[in-house]
């Protein structure tokens, strides 16, 4: 039988202020979270989170640029990607991808940046941690045209039933966080429902996005079981088949 644990697939730990980071870990492992995933955002996130992966067997990373900081792209952060990707412990590049609700100003540059870093993956064949607001439509178009044979997640995801549909179509995997458990999320109660269970993530996207019964305090690792919980009731299957599967589908795709 399979050891039945979840996993965090995309979790700003380096983020997260009220705990310490051995806090926030032996947390996560006391509500059964036995693995993390640690995107970067900026640049200067690139060597905290390789750090991480370093310091802790569970923490695992992903490096990248998110499209909101894509000024700070050039080769020398591309050439450091490379070298670190050399560990195990890089799971992947994330974030990536595009942001059209913070600032629509260098939407060109966002594009670019998130093009060269599809190629940095393909070269490195590791998978693409999406980042996607507002930009269903260019994230898409951009993703079939260059993406050559790395696996794409689409992190924290917020498009329509129906997009997630088109996404499922390309192979991509949809990872869904504390969204899902909000009264109001009509949309993503129904995407929950209807992606199949062997192309779901779960994640907290922690300190943001605080699942419920814990709104209002800062997110954390553990918290993912409530994302697990409310798609298990959606799906109307029990907690332990969703980790089952979530957690299969992130070690299939991320080799962690
Ligand atoms: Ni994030």
């Amino acid at each position: 039988m399979n050891e039945i644990y979840l996993i965090d697939t995309h979790t700003h730990i380096n983020m997260i202020e009220g705990l310490s980071e051995e806090k926030i870990l032996e947390e996560a492992s006391k509500n059964n979270v036995k693995k993390i995933v640690v995107p970067a955002s900026s640049a200067g996130d690139i060597d905290k989170v390789f750090e991480l992966s370093q310091k802790y067997e569970n923490v695992y990373c992903y490096l990248g640029i998110h499209p909101s900081e894509a000024k700070d792209w050039n080769d020398e952060i591309s050439d450091k990607i490379k070298e670190f990707a050399k560990s195990p412990k890089v799971a992947g590049i994330g974030e990536i991808g595009l942001d059209y609700y913070w600032d629509k100003s260098f939407v060109e540059l966002q594009q670019e940046v998130f093009i060269k870093q599809i190629e940095l993956a393909n070269e490195l064949n590791l998978p693409l941690n999406i980042h996607d607001r507002d930009a269903h439509k260019d994230t898409f178009d951009i993703l079939k045209e260059h993406n050559k044979n790395s696996k794409v997640i689409m992190h924290c995801f917020s498009g329509s039933p129906e997009f997630a549909k088109e996404c499922l179509k390309e192979g991509w995997y949809i990872a869904l966080g504390g969204v899902v458990t909000f009264k109001n999320a009509k949309k993503m109660k129904e995407v929950a429902t209807e992606v199949p269970l062997d192309r779901l993530l779960l994640e907290t996207d922690a300190p943001y996005l605080t699942p419920v019964p814990h709104r209002g305090e800062e997110n954390q690792p553990a918290f993912v079981k409530f994302v697990a919980e409310e798609i298990a009731q959606l799906k109307g299957i029990s907690f332990e088949d969703v980790a089952i599967a979530t957690t299969q589908n992130t070690k299939h795709i991320l080799g962690i």
